[in-house]
């Protein structure tokens, strides 16, 4: 409210900069077509929205409508054909391999479906892997300790991950994607390969994780559940923005 007054208050220009501080992703316009024989698919036809920091963002839309491939994309993972994908003001989808790694150390942590985690490394090695990619400060080994902790897994830290069950996977792969501190958590499908009990964990955890460090998440889903713990839901339908429910994300599909 009172941001709001005084964004009338003093005019257009701060308007302007007030809101976009607060934007800490800016999408516009993206578009991405494949070629298929010789044709080319259209997947994304053409996506904007805005997410502003600390929002807890569900994205829903049929199998095959383009929620993964919009999520490569805003993680900086795939380029977009056109549009532009602005992470703090700055365009990530024209940037050279080697900046945009960088931004992706810093600023995104990425859960997978499928976990991803390195199985040669115990759940606190795992965790360490971020810090040692970039420049961060303090120890690799107490930041994991502190983050498996915060997860709940203190007492798995050796552990490898075909010695840890499924929910207990992906609470390494979040702690892992908390490393660098980031301000972005985008993660897809996270509870597409658990039970509903480990899947309800997982989810609860995001929602504590939110609460806890203000960080913006971003999740990609089939499950209503998910989105409905979620801010508001941005559909995808036929590779363009269906709808942006606002209302806590109740949606069927
Ligand atoms: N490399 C590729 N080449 C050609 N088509 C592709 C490629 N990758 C994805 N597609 C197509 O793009 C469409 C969108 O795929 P995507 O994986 O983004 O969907 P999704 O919404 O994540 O689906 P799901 O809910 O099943 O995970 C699909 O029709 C898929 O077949
Ligand atoms: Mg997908």
């Amino acid at each position: 409210m009172d941001e709001i007054v005084t964004q009338q208050a003093t005019g257009e220009k701060n308007q302007v900069s007030l809101a976009s501080r607060n934007i800490v992703m800016d999408v516009r316009d993206i578009t991405k077509s494949l070629p298929l024989g010789r044709e080319r698919i259209d997947i994304l036809k053409g996506i904007s929205f805005q997410i502003l920091s600390g929002e807890f963002v569900s994205i829903v839309g049929p199998s095959g409508s383009g929620k993964s491939t919009l999520l490569g994309i805003i993680a900086g993972l795939d380029n977009p054909t056109s549009g532009q994908v602005l992470v703090d003001g700055i365009d990530i989808a024209r940037m050279s391999e080697g900046k945009l790694a960088a931004v992706r150390n810093q600023k995104i942590g990425m859960v997978f479906q499928a976990f991803n985690l390195i199985p040669t490394l115990t759940a606190q090695e795992n965790v360490e892997v971020p810090l040692y990619v970039g420049k961060h400060k303090g120890s690799p080994s107490a930041r994991a300790k502190q983050l498996l902790t915060l997860v709940g897994l203190s007492h798995r830290l050796g552990h490898r991950p075909s010695q840890l069950s499924g929910g207990e996977q992906q609470r390494v792969a979040i702690a892992r994607a908390l490393s660098t501190d980031p301000a972005i958590v985008i993660a897809d499908e996270p509870t597409g390969n658990l039970d509903a009990r480990n899947g309800e964990n997982v989810l609860s955890l995001i929602a504590d994780l939110r609460a806890q460090t203000g960080k913006t998440f971003i999740i990609a889903t089939h499950d209503p559940n998910v989105a409905s713990h979620a801010d508001h839901a941005i559909r995808i339908v036929d590779g363009l923005v269906g709808d942006i429910d606002a209302t806590g994300g109740r949606i069927t599909q």
